[in-house]
């Protein structure tokens, strides 16, 4: 009997025991992907799936890839021999173990590299592949990506990605969790505390953190973005906001009117985003309803998100350049919603030092806001992460820094900035007059 005959009829015997989260990544899709927090079980479940296909398909060829592997060490084959040995495979099944790779049943590979070693020519050398495991793959370039897609292309081909998210513009994240995610995708999110195995030191060092290093516990065991925290404008203002239990369930008041701040992005994929939050104002606080955000969308589908949304009714508030043309359309935002049948109102150009007048207020009125945790998750996101930029020479901060986080930012500071101007609020920070009467 051959080695692939040995090897099927031992898949029918070998059970993998499997943490159900990562059941829908069984199916078969080009694009699987898992994100996460340490020790959540990524690896070890690839690993597995990496072998099972292996033992199914004869011949079948696989990279387990990395954006820079110095050594073999850094790399998943540890792993996958761990879990040959535990699975009993060994020669006798097809597979055996080299210095460099792993030879599989039916003549086939799995090897490991770096993707920094390779040439637009050398990855070339991919083509007939039938996996790509990317791990680490929050390291992942964008040239990386570029490279790797188009190369592994084989009929029935899968490009795998693990990773712990560190920033939502990582390549990464903007191809399986932003809005471009392609459809023939599964992406699911694991945590420790979905990984049945959860070793017992591991649950030691987590407790440790989150006891003793608050700040980066949700990033490293949650599979939550990064944070800065040299020079975040707002980070401690939302981590205030949920220890005071105040991102939770936050409903509409039907009494109440609805506002929604925008600041404008442009219609190319390469323009920056469009953000809106939707809000209202109860007496001294702000509820925070909604949050939406999106890059290289025509103005219409803007507006079908508001529509769709029930938002038709809310005053839509724009930044002063909402009265500029745009480029594309030749008519302002302003006029553009104006002829949608929307209330529009454009708040007066703050100036210099607009910016910082925007961080101010917001961190001023931060206490009094109360968010809806699962509409506006990404637009705390951006709040979190919006922050200054510095010169590290003359070790002089330079304003905020302008990326991602800046729309969202910008759009809530106006929220803050036209709370406090509020003309019921006509009092508020203005000086106080005295007479003074003396005493002859
Ligand atoms: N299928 C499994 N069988 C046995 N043990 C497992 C399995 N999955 C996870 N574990 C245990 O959980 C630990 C963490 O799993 P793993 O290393 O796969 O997590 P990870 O998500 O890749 O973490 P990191 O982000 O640190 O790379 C492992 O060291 C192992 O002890
Ligand atoms: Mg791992």
């Amino acid at each position: 009997m051959n080695a692939f005959g040995r090897a099927s009829r031992f898949v029918a015997n070998l059970i993998i025991e499997t943490a159900s989260v990562f059941r829908p990544l069984l199916e078969p899709a080009r694009y699987k992907g898992a994100y996460g927090g340490r020790g959540s079980g990524k690896s070890h479940f690839f690993a597995e799936m990496m072998i099972e296909d292996h033992m199914l398909t004869k011949g079948m060829r696989s990279i387990c890839i990395r954006e820079v592997q110095k050594s073999l060490k850094e790399s998943a084959k540890r792993l996958l021999e761990d879990k040959l040995e535990k699975f009993g495979l060994g020669e006798a099944n097809g597979f055996k173990v080299f210095r460099e790779v792993i030879q599989t049943p039916g003549d086939g590979l799995i090897s490991f590299q770096g993707m920094q070693d390779h040439t637009a020519d050398s990855v070339k050398s991919l083509e007939g592949y039938d996996r790509a495991w990317v791990e680490e793959a929050q390291s992942f370039s964008a040239r990386s990506l570029e490279l790797l897609r188009p190369t592994i292309r084989k009929e029935g081909s899968q490009l795998w990605f693990t990773w712990n998210p560190n920033r939502p513009d990582d390549p990464v994240d903007k191809m399986l969790r932003g809005p471009l995610c392609p459809a023939d995708a599964i992406v699911v999110q694991a945590n420790w505390n979905t990984n049945p195995w959860f070793p017992s030191v591991l649950e030691a060092e987590r407790q440790d953190s989150q006891a003793k290093d608050a700040d980066r516990y949700g990033h490293i065991w949650e599979g939550e973005y990064a944070r800065v925290f040299e020079g975040a404008y707002f980070a401690s203002h939302l981590e205030a906001a949920e220890r005071e239990g105040r991102i939770g369930d936050v409903a509409a008041d039907p009494l109440l009117s609805l506002r929604a701040y925008w600041d404008i992005g442009g219609t190319s994929s390469k323009s920056d985003a469009t953000a809106i939050w939707v809000v209202q104002f109860v007496g001294d606080a702000i509820r925070v309803l909604d949050y939406y955000e999106a890059v290289g969308q025509p103005f219409d589908a803007h507006v079908n998100w508001v529509r769709s949304n029930g938002y038709d009714k809310a005053e839509m508030i724009l930044p002063h350049d909402g009265k500029t043309h745009d480029k594309v359309y030749k008519v302002t935002p302003q006029s553009f919603l104006r002829d949608a049948g929307l209330n529009v109102r454009t708040m007066p150009n703050q100036g210099a030092g607009a910016a910082m007048r925007r961080v101010e207020a917001v961190r001023r009125i931060m206490p009094s806001v109360r968010f809806n945790r699962d509409t506006t998750a990404g637009g705390r996101d951006a709040l979190a992460w919006y922050h200054e930029k510095r010169d590290a020479v003359r070790n002089i901060g330079l304003g905020p820094d302008h990326d991602w986080s800046s729309h969202g930012a910008d759009a809530f500071g106006a929220v803050c900035v036209d709370f406090i101007d509020r003309p019921d609020q006509a009092a508020w920070g203005k000086p106080i007059r005295r007479k003074f009467k003396g005493v002859a």
